[in-house]
């Protein structure tokens, strides 16, 4: 197990060295599940620091629908392609699919399986396809924290599994979002 881990993680650290020789940026801090698949274009792509991603990330680049009309003559110079820009503080969440030309962030989560196809204001949770802002970062955060109990945080630690055996949540954000309708604009971020 402990081999297997270090082998993903020197492939890791090599695959991502050829990526930004091939000119992705990322910054400092960044978490990843899984390597994202970065597409044949990553220079076009920028990360923050302190950005997070589960698995199954994918980031588009370029549109290739193209190809079905460029052998026509009239056509045959359309290209499109479009930068990626993640800002500081996000969480990318699973099978998450960012198309061409959009910023996310700061601050902003992406739900799981969500597909980006406009740009993520800083400071909200966005979700769905395409993906809108849902709910603000401290909404998200206080909704959260309502839903979680009251536990020992040492028994969490200890024994994960045990303790994850008997956890349950109180609720989840959107109960709490329906009671008072907030608002769903982005806000601002505490320091
Ligand atoms: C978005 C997320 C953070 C919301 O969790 P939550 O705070 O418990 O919110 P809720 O489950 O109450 O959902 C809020 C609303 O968003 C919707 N929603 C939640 N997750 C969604 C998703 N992934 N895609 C689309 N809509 C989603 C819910 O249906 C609900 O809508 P409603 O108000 O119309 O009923 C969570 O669902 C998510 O996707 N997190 C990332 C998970 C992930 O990638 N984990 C891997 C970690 S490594």
């Amino acid at each position: 197990m402990g081999m297997i881990f270090s082998f993903t993680a020197i492939y890791r650290k090599i695959r991502l060295w050829q990526l930004r020789k091939a000119g992705l940026i990322i910054g400092d801090d960044c978490k990843m599940v899984k390597l994202p698949a970065f597409g044949s274009e990553p220079y076009l792509i920028t990360i923050g620091h302190h950005v997070g991603f589960a698995e199954g990330v994918a980031f588009i680049t370029h549109d290739g629908g193209t190809a079905v009309f460029r052998h026509l003559e009239r056509y045959k110079k359309v290209i499109k392609y479009g930068r990626i820009t993640i800002l500081d503080n996000c969480i990318i969440g699973a099978r998450v699919i960012i198309l061409p030309g959009v910023t996310i962030g700061p601050n902003s989560v992406v739900a799981a399986g969500s597909v980006v196809t406009r740009n993520v204001p800083p400071g909200v949770l966005a979700s769905g396809n395409p993906a809108k802002p849902i709910m603000t970062f401290y909404q998200y955060a206080e909704w959260s924290l309502a839903a979680t109990p009251d536990y020992n945080e040492d028994d969490y630690r200890k024994n994960k599994r045990e303790f994850l055996m008997n956890f349950n949540m109180r609720g989840s954000s959107s109960g709490r979002a329906k009671q008072g309708e907030q608002d769903k604009a982005s806000g601002p971020i505490p320091e």
